[in-house]
């Protein structure tokens, strides 16, 4: 199963990509080759890819729970959805020790949304 619907077909990210993408975790595929990334920048693109798995799988599972009028399979794909909250927030939560900007990015959101 692709990510993101359409949107993320495989010949739609090889398009966007240039041809290059990889590699398939999880659900999808993630447009990024990591390679190609400057050693300095590799791990934050990690955490971020590690993300973006994380994130579809959410997706997946609440997608999947609202198909289903199974209750016990709703809860437990809900149960799912909300563990793969949790590595989202445990990968946020490395990328912010490695990228100092992004912590200066959320901040000044932060700031917005007080105001
Ligand atoms: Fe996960």
């Amino acid at each position: 199963m692709r990510c993101l619907g359409d949107l993320t077909s495989a010949d739609f990210i090889e398009k966007i990509s240039g041809g290059v993408y990889s590699p398939k975790i999880e659900f999808g595929y993630i447009p990024i080759n990591l390679e190609k990334m400057k050693e300095e920048d590799l791990d934050k693109e990690i955490l971020r890819v590690g993300m973006i798995a994380e994130l579809d799988a959410v997706s997946l599972y609440e997608q999947l729970a609202a198909m289903t009028e199974n209750e016990n399979i709703k809860k437990i794909l809900l149960d799912i959805a909300k563990e793969e909250k949790t590595h989202v927030g445990e990968l946020q939560a490395l990328l912010l020790k490695e990228d100092k900007e992004q912590v200066k990015e959320l901040e000044k959101v932060e700031k917005k949304s007080m105001n």
